[in-house]
């Protein structure tokens, strides 16, 4: 096991009713006034934004508000968020909704924290020293944003998504109601299953991991993501199924299931990040999309690895002498859990035919975003994020 680091500072505040808390974790924060930050109405047309309103001015909390985040956030919108901060001398970010509304926040918090241009954190030309305190009310279980210190934000010039990653940024409280996802469509309550699982899959195969409690859990993790994920196609309102997805989400891209590795592979992530970029793809649709080709270009230099996943995870048959055939075994059964659940395992499944060109401008992208090469057990550069975006068509 390697050395690491695990910090999660933010406060779980968990289960039905947990926002008629709101005023006093605002004020446990000392917040003066609050910048309510939504998306495009789902807060809206299931009351939440009123009912959080309310609660404000029952405890006599001043407030502000913007809306409109859209999935795959937009620069646009996160500076006028720094630009409004700034004229109503708001002092605490509340973000209300799923992973979009939270980054967006924090964009705006690292922006009205910091001089200069915000976008130069996502281009990394320079650190954030601080971040205006984002606190979160989760309304889609997927990305782990709610107490994660990574922010993804899309700059419209260039079609530029990108990451940033500072525990400066991370919540300071997370209210989480598996109640409020119940009003998710199908399609994004999978999406984010599939997210949450890859949170972990992309710390799980590490190259040559020796976890053995962290291989355990993720292991555990995945298998009640999958349980649940099942349960909730037949019954979509089943609290207790969207409970522990949600909390699977949080602890999913919160560290803990990478303690002792080498900090995972993330290559899926990074190529997705040009996919979701160019296309406006579903961020979990869209890792499902190349996740299997990616596992098949690199299996063979990770073959323990894919072997135990296939086993503990996806329950193929133990095989010592077959490795690679239940390894690959396993790459076929994970796809077909997607497909279950509906989600896509290649371009034209998300109805997208890329051209040569815009292969190579994906691949280019994603070499330029990863400092020439990323990824554990492979080194995945340009040339190679080319194959395996051609394997995916
Ligand atoms: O905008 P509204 O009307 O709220 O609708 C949203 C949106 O259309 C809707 N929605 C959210 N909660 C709902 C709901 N609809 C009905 N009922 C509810 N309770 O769902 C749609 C998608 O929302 P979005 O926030 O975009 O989804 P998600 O949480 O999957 O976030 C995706 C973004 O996060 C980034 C992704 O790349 C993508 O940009 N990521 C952020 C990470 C992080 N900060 O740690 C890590 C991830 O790997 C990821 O890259
Ligand atoms: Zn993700």
């Amino acid at each position: 096991m390697r050395n690491f680091v695990y910090y999660t500072p933010t406060k779980v505040v968990f289960g039905k009713d947990t926002v008629s808390q709101l005023a006093a974790l605002l004020r446990e924060q000392d917040a003066k006034k609050v910048l309510i930050h939504y998306g495009q109405g789902s807060v809206v047309r299931s009351g939440l934004l009123d009912r959080v309103k309310a609660l404000l001015q029952e405890a006599g909390i001043p407030f502000c508000e913007l809306g409109g985040v859209v999935p795959n956030p937009r620069l646009s919108l996160v500076r006028e968020g720094i630009g409004l901060v700034r004229k109503e001398g708001a002092d605490f970010l509340l973000a209300v909704g799923g992973g979009s509304v939270i980054d967006s926040a924090k964009a705006i918090g690292y922006g009205c924290a910091n001089d200069g241009d915000v976008w130069d954190f996502y281009a990394h030309t320079r650190q954030a020293a601080a971040c205006l305190p984002v606190g979160v009310i989760l309304t889609l279980s997927a990305t782990g944003s709610e107490m994660s210190d990574s922010s993804v934000i899309t700059k419209e010039e260039g079609w530029l998504k990108r990451g940033y990653n500072n525990n400066v940024c991370r919540p300071r409280f997370a209210i989480m109601d598996p109640q409020y996802t119940e009003t998710l469509p199908p399609w994004q309550t999978a999406c984010g299953c599939a997210d949450i699982m890859m949170h972990t899959m992309e710390r799980y195969f590490a190259k040559d991991g020796a976890m053995e409690l962290t291989d355990r859990l993720a292991e555990g993790l995945l298998r009640t993501v999958m349980h649940n994920a099942r349960l909730l196609l037949r019954d979509p309102g089943n609290y207790g199924a969207r409970a522990e997805i949600m909390w699977a989400g949080s602890l999913s891209h919160n560290g803990l299931t990478g303690c002792g590795s080498d900090g995972g592979d993330w290559v899926c992530h990074r190529m997705e990040h040009e996919m979701g970029g160019l296309w406006d793809i579903a961020h979990g649709a869209g890792l499902c999309a190349i996740w299997g080709s990616w596992a098949r270009y690199t299996y063979q230099h990770n073959l323990p690895r894919f072997y135990q996943f296939a086993t503990n995870v996806m329950d193929v048959p133990p095989d010592p002498s077959a490795q690679e055939a239940v390894a690959r075994a396993g790459i076929e059964a994970t796809e077909a859990f997607f497909k279950e659940i509906g989600m896509p395992t290649s371009f034209a499944d998300l109805k997208i035919h890329p051209t040569e060109a815009e292969i190579r401008t994906l691949a280019q992208k994603y070499a330029a975003a990863v400092g020439g090469n990323a990824g554990s057990a492979v080194k995945i550069g340009a040339a190679e994020a080319a194959e395996i975006y051609k394997m995916a068509l």
